[in-house]
């Protein structure tokens, strides 16, 4: 199996704010890894620092290392690391539909993505969009291709999105939250279509979401963040067997049973703490049914465990 994205005890700040560390993870070929989290956990700061995106919105790389295919990542000129997420990393959006150009033709929007990535003329660049609409399952794909974003629906448009995202022909995909603002049943049909093709392609996806049924049902790996550091990370069947780590626990208690009342949905009481406010030793002590004195002093530090990784002074209790 070869790594396509290593991230190596990544640290990330913004100005003098540290946001992220000790973030290590791997992305295989053919292989999907979830990387959840609740909202403000560090899941889009992870993505941006795996595709040297960070100085974008002020952000820089601390400690640690990210390679892709191999290759350190900090030692490439900016024009190769361009040129890299152009032709092999696709990149799908938490805020996919401002992705499209309302006044183009969504044809000539996918096109354009293989005639400049893969250097197709016109014909076979148009003959691969259809390829492409037909994969993620678009009835009609040439009327769709001729239609403005406008027309189409928001499942449709999305389905796009991931089109364009896959029409370079990427080794690696991440994709953040590809599908919160859709209804669940097209989320989860969406999510498929993804899974399949990437594996169908011996491609990667990072996949970002706060859904755990979703990563129970495509990933083959999971890394779960908490307030900007790695609570747990290791292969979906043992970690839903018995999860390692009190988040991971809390998290799974989270996706609603079949036969569950709606609205009974069970949260995680509390919140994630400010990057400003932060507690001491292992963050998530305020809210841990488990935490005891150590976990208020020092901050556990990530340990193999099973087939993967935890950071709990009382990894498996109660699992
Ligand atoms: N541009 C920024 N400037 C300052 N702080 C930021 C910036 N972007 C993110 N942060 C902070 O970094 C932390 C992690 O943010 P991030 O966007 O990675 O979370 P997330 O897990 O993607 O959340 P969500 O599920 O809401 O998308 C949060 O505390 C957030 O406030
Ligand atoms: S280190 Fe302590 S507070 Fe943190 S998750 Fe483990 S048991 Fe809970
Ligand atoms: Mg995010």
């Amino acid at each position: 199996m070869s790594t396509l994205l290593q991230l190596e005890s990544v640290g990330v700040s913004i100005g003098t704010v540290a946001l992220l560390e000790g973030i290590s993870l791997s992305v295989e070929r053919g292989q999907i890894l979830g990387l959840v989290g609740e909202s403000g956990s560090g899941k889009s700061l992870t993505a941006l620092a795996a595709m040297g995106l960070l100085p974008l919105i002020g952000g820089r790389i601390t400690t640690g290392q990210v390679r892709f295919d191999g290759q350190d990542m900090a030692a490439m000129t900016e024009a190769q690391r361009r040129a890299l997420r152009g032709r092999r990393i696709g990149f799908v959006t938490q805020n996919p539909m401002t992705a499209l150009d309302p006044v183009q033709r969504i044809g000539a929007q996918v096109d354009i993505v293989s005639r400049l990535h893969l250097g197709l003329s016109w014909q076979a660049a148009r003959a691969r969009t259809l390829d492409l609409l037909t994969q993620m399952r678009i009835p009609e794909p040439a009327a769709v291709a001729e239609a403005y974003p406008h027309q189409l629906s928001g499942g449709m448009k999305q389905r796009i999105v991931i089109a364009m995202a896959l029409a370079g022909d990427p080794d690696l995909i991440i994709a953040d939250e590809p599908t919160t603002a859709l209804d669940v049943t097209v989320q989860a049909q969406i999510i498929q279509i993804l899974g399949q093709i990437v594996r169908e392609r011996g491609a990667a996806l990072l996949l970002i979401t706060h859904d755990m049924g979703v990563v129970a049902q495509i990933c083959d790996r999971v890394a779960v963040l908490y307030a900007g550091r790695l609570a747990e990370e290791g292969p979906v069947g043992p970690i839903f067997a018995a999860p390692a780590h009190p988040y991971t626990r809390a998290l799974i208690g989270c996706i609603p049973q079949e036969g569950m009342a709606k609205g009974s949905l069970r949260g995680i009481p509390g919140a994630v703490p400010s990057a400003l406010a932060m507690p001491s030793g292992c963050r998530f002590n305020p809210r841990c049914p488990h935490a005891s004195a150590i976990c208020c002093e020092t901050a556990p530090s990530f340990a193999p465990f099973g087939a993967g990784g935890v950071a709990c002074h009382h990894a498996g209790v109660a699992s």
